[in-house]
């Protein structure tokens, strides 16, 4: 049977089960303390650039069984089932600020007027759900509740497309009544088959750090082994392809580039290395990972420096500014690494992005934000290629090189031919080509 069902926070993660949870034929209500975000919501607007979700979002609308709201006392009245999806920052020391769930904790503890399953799809740490638990009771003790961990693994630019057909679907949980809930919740997902792992709290908690850290961590290895072939010429793309080969490695997550960035790596692979120093177990691996890809971040600049010269009165066109390809989000991008380093040393940029330039200009308003990459490239005396976006592949490489002043590439993220490149006039850099 479909479940009335709450959704706090609609930002990357809450819209995309909101829409996704009403879309399996439950009645959702997303509620956000962002007036606007839910004015646009309630028109059908989306307001994040993530492929897909505006039609599933029209969709679900008209069929009424999804709405958006403010009120949040009266949205956990009214729902069975309160999920929760504010974020979960990273503090100065790492740790995952719980700030805005304890806020949410108190609301759900005021306005439990019936049985409620309370799940947590935020990122948090170990404890956090049996925290949370021990704070209802304290705030509405003797009222009927369960709390559930289920973890959210999408990928921003492919969110829908993995919350509809998701590697698995990992649910921490105490009682029977609560994974009867949950079993209704994701009746559509069960019909698909879709493996279910239901687990203990803790276990769901760790799951989710466990697995954004082995990925940061295969990222950063083929970092260092692309900086390794390049310094004794030898090629990372047919390195990675070739060890991708070995079925006990996979070819995912081996591409060479500028360092990891976005809302989840950077922030959960600190929070695990918190969680290692309170119950005082050693994480020196991942803190390794961590201090190499800032060292990455860092490296493009030193590598861009060093093939420019003096960046001072020199233009250069940054083609990329999300984090990664097919999203406007910039929490933590590269991008802010490199325009950082050319601004600092006197540089000017040309910056452009096909959606996350707007984002970017909140953070640096002072440089010149460009329509097109082309627009970018006029008069620039090098080009930085930081975010994969599929239309800089193709990048018409004879058009850049006759409105460019310069001649130079670096290609942070290997998109570009390097013998084309060099063929058309340009000194070419790319990530672990020796
Ligand atoms: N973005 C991702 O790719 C991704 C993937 C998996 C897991 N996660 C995790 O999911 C959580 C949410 O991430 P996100 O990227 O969606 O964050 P986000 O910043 O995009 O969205 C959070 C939303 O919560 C709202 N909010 C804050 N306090 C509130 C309150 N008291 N009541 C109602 N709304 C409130 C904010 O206004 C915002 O719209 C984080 O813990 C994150 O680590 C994110």
């Amino acid at each position: 049977m479909s479940k009335k069902i709450c959704v706090i926070g609609t930002g990357y993660v809450g819209l995309i089960a909101s829409v996704g949870l009403s879309d399996f034929g439950n009645e959702i209500i997303g509620v956000d303390i962002d007036k606007k975000k839910i004015e646009m919501l309630n028109n059908g607007i989306s307001p994040i650039y993530e492929p897909g979700v505006e039609r599933y979002l029209k969709r679900n609308l008209e069929s009424g069984r999804l709405q958006f709201s403010t009120d949040i006392d009266k949205t956990i009245q009214d729902s069975e089932v309160v999920f929760i999806a504010v974020g979960t920052p990273p503090k100065d020391n790492g740790e995952a600020d719980l700030s805005f769930v304890e806020s949410v904790v108190k609301s759900i503890a005021k306005n439990l007027n019936s049985y409620k399953v309370i799940v947590t799809k935020s990122t948090v740490p170990v404890g956090t759900n049996r925290w949370i638990k021990k704070k209802i009771n304290e705030f509405a003790p003797g009222k009927e509740f369960d709390v559930v961990s289920n973890p959210e693994f999408l990928r921003e630019g492919k969110a829908t497309q993995d919350f509809f057909h998701p590697d698995r679907t990992v649910i921490g949980y105490e009682s029977e009544r609560a994974k009867e809930v949950m079993f209704e919740v994701y009746r559509a997902l069960n019909l698909i088959t879709v493996p279910f792992v239901w687990c203990s709290l803790e276990t769901a908690e760790l799951i989710k750090y466990a697995s954004n850290a082995f990925l940061a961590t295969k990222i950063t290895f083929i970092n260092q082994m692309a900086n390794l072939a390049e310094t004794v010429g030898a090629d990372i793309n047919t390195i990675a392809k070739t060890m991708g080969m070995d079925g006990r490695i996979s070819p995912k997550f081996l591409h060479p580039g500028p360092g990891y960035g976005g809302s989840c790596f950077p922030k959960d692979t600190m929070a695990v290395v918190q969680t290692g120093d309170k119950f005082g177990v050693d994480m020196s691996l991942i803190s390794a990972v961590i201090e190499a890809n800032d060292r990455q971040k860092d490296r493009m600049v030193a590598k861009l420096e060093k093939i420019v010269g003096s960046f001072k009165g020199k233009t250069i066109a940054v083609l990329g500014l999300a984090f990664k390809a097919e999203t406007d989000d910039i929490r933590d991008t590269p991008a802010f690494n490199i325009v950082e380093g050319i601004l600092q040393k006197g540089g000017k940029i040309h910056a452009h992005d096909p959606q996350a330039m707007d984002n970017f200009e909140k953070i640096y308003p002072q440089i010149q934000y460009c329509h097109s990459e082309f627009d970018a490239l006029k008069g620039a005396d090098a080009m930085v290629l930081v975010t994969e976006w599929n239309e800089y592949r193709n990048l018409n490489l004879r058009k850049a090189k006759e409105l460019m002043k310069g001649s130079i590439i670096l290609d942070t993220r290997n998109l570009l031919d390097p013998e084309l490149a060099e063929e058309r006039g340009f000194t070419y850099e790319g990530v672990g080509k020796g």
